[in-house]
């Protein structure tokens, strides 16, 4: 009997999740709200209730080496930080190559998923549709959640006195689009996440003035590393993995900062975080800054009708937009009788599974805030549910999954948070699909490769299940593609890309 699986959301965590079914020969069905795939990465100008949403120049700060599908590379010729457009060309070709789209029905929202009587025996859930005012109910074996965590913007007005007095406009960052109508304008945007800073140094081109305000400050990364290569290509390695292990944390501490500040003094500018603080990706803030167009403020005291006191008693005045890049908060309204969602967090086993339910055929796709791209971990994620729903795979006991569970929190208060290779390995170990550096030595150039360059999703195809025969190729053909999209004026005698020094390092 082939299992029918529920896949709720066609955002890049439901399209993957569709395809990971296929692979395993279940019959996946997908429920998408709005009209189209692509979730939050397909921008509009109104995007519709419910769906995450972006603004118009919003740039991935994850390469395209590093973020694609294991089996399916982004195109040579893309470039290295792609625009939500071409992200979402991506997605269509990917929708298109794997022939996707027949097990998508659009317009139809999941409203509710409950367990069926005998859910104990069978672990059958029973999922009810809207689509048009219509409801409908269906059977599944299995259910797969993939519908985002930036949907609900968070406001926390309540920690803002004053607000109400404010006589200007204030709003969400969910809620911005482009920057035109704050031409002229003095505003203040709140945050220092990829957002708050993308914000600040988008409207600092044409506002008067834009005050960057953070209570805890960041580091800021750049998306540009040495000798112009995606950071990401050159710090996600194995080989810097290991480092970081063998090295005390002290000491990596030490040279992470010393680098990132040799670069701008972060205390200078203003933005020295404490040690853990998520970094924030973005290569103009230091120029916008020092340029005088962004002037950084520390958290907000209190509004006043016309602009805000800060927390260093400075005020500032004829403010006329305040933005809140203050992050999102999730939830399953659809799964309240089986789901808590407690401080934006959830207990989940390797963040897919709940401990106590006495099947595992409800999984969570790309619930995690990893420090790398989230689509070749959903990915993964999706071939362990799907390996576990059919019964391949199983999962510890209840108290083995709280214990971990338990462990892992432990270990985020001293890191960042879940490390990007580590979970992919922990995740693959369970598939079967973690590269084996050993067997890897009768390759020895592949081998190299997949040890010192960037640790891209391809790894997780060179053997096991779903093992993909493109896999060693893509692999020792990936810093071609990261280099083709920049040879636009190829020199003569171009051997290498010597043109891309950076002055930084
Ligand atoms: C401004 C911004 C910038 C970002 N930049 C990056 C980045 O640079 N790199 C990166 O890796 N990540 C980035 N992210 C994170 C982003 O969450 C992921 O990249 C990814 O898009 C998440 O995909 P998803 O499929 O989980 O969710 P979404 O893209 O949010 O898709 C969820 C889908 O589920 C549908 N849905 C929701 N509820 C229901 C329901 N009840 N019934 C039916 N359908 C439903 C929605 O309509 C939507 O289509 C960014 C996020 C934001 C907000
Ligand atoms: C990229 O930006 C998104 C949205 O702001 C953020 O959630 C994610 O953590 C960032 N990725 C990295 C690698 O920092």
């Amino acid at each position: 009997m082939v299992l029918r699986v529920a896949v709720i959301g066609a955002g890049i965590c439901g399209l993957s999740s569709i395809k990971c079914c296929l692979e395993e020969g279940l019959e996946p069905t997908c429920f998408e709200q709005s009209g189209d795939i692509g979730g939050l990465w397909r921008f509009e100008e109104n995007s519709e209730e419910g769906r995450a949403s972006i603004y118009k120049s919003v740039i991935i700060n994850t390469s395209k080496e590093m973020m694609c599908f294991s089996d399916f590379p982004i195109p040579a010729e893309f470039p290295n930080f792609m625009h939500n457009s071409k992200i979402m060309e991506y997605f269509r070709m990917y929708t298109e190559h794997f022939d996707l789209l027949k097990y998508i029905r659009f317009k139809t929202s999941v409203v509710s998923v409950t367990k069926r009587p005998d859910f104990p025996t069978t672990g059958q859930w029973e999922v009810v549709t809207e689509t048009e005012g219509n409801q409908e109910s269906a059977v599944f074996d299995g259910v797969m959640v993939c519908t985002g965590h930036h949907t609900n913007a968070h406001l926390p007005l309540d920690s803002f006195p004053g607000i109400e007095k404010f006589k200007g406009r204030y709003f969400h960052s969910r809620d911005y689009k482009s920057p035109q109508e704050f031409s002229g304008k003095r505003a203040i945007v709140i945050g220092l996440g990829n957002s708050g800073v993308d914000l600040a140094v988008e409207l600092s081109h044409t506002a008067e003035q834009v005050f960057l305000s953070t209570r805890r400050g960041a580091w800021i990364l750049s998306r540009i590393a040495e000798a112009g290569y995606p950071m990401d290509t050159i710090y996600v390695t194995r080989y810097v993995q290991l480092l970081r292990h063998i090295v005390p944390l002290s000491l990596v501490n030490y040279y992470a900062e010393k680098k990132l500040n040799a670069k701008f003094n972060h205390e200078i500018y203003g933005l020295q975080p404490g040690h853990s603080q998520h970094p924030t990706f973005n290569d103009d803030l230091p120029n916008r800054i020092i340029s005088g167009k962004v002037l950084i403020k520390p958290n907000i005291r209190e509004f006043t009708e016309t602009g805000a006191i800060f927390e260093d008693n400075t005020r500032e005045g004829n403010i006329d937009v305040v933005v809140f890049a203050t992050g999102y908060s999730f939830s399953f309204p659809f799964l309240a009788d089986c789901v808590k969602v407690v401080e934006n967090q959830i207990s989940l086993y390797k963040y897919v599974f709940l401990s106590h339910l006495e099947k595992p055929t409800l999984a969570f796709i790309g619930l995690i805030q990893p420090l790398g791209a989230i689509m070749p971990l959903a990915e993964l994620q999706g071939r362990w549910a799907t390996r576990v729903f059919k019964g391949l795979n199983r999962l510890p006991s209840a108290r083995d999954m709280v214990a971990d569970i338990a462990q892992k929190r432990e270990e985020m208060r001293y890191t960042i948070q879940a490390d990007y290779i580590q979970y992919m390995d922990e995740v693959g170990c369970l598939v079967g699909v973690k590269p084996s550096l050993l067997s890897l030595l009768l390759d020895p150039k592949l081998a190299m490769e997949v040890f010192f360059g960037p640790c891209t999703p391809y790894q997780y195809r060179l053997r096991g299940p779903g093992k993909w025969d493109g896999a060693r190729q893509a692999i020792l053909t990936q810093r071609d593609r990261i280099i083709t999209p920049l040879k636009t004026r190829v020199l003569d005698d171009y051997t290498k890309p010597t043109v891309l020094i950076s002055y930084c390092s």
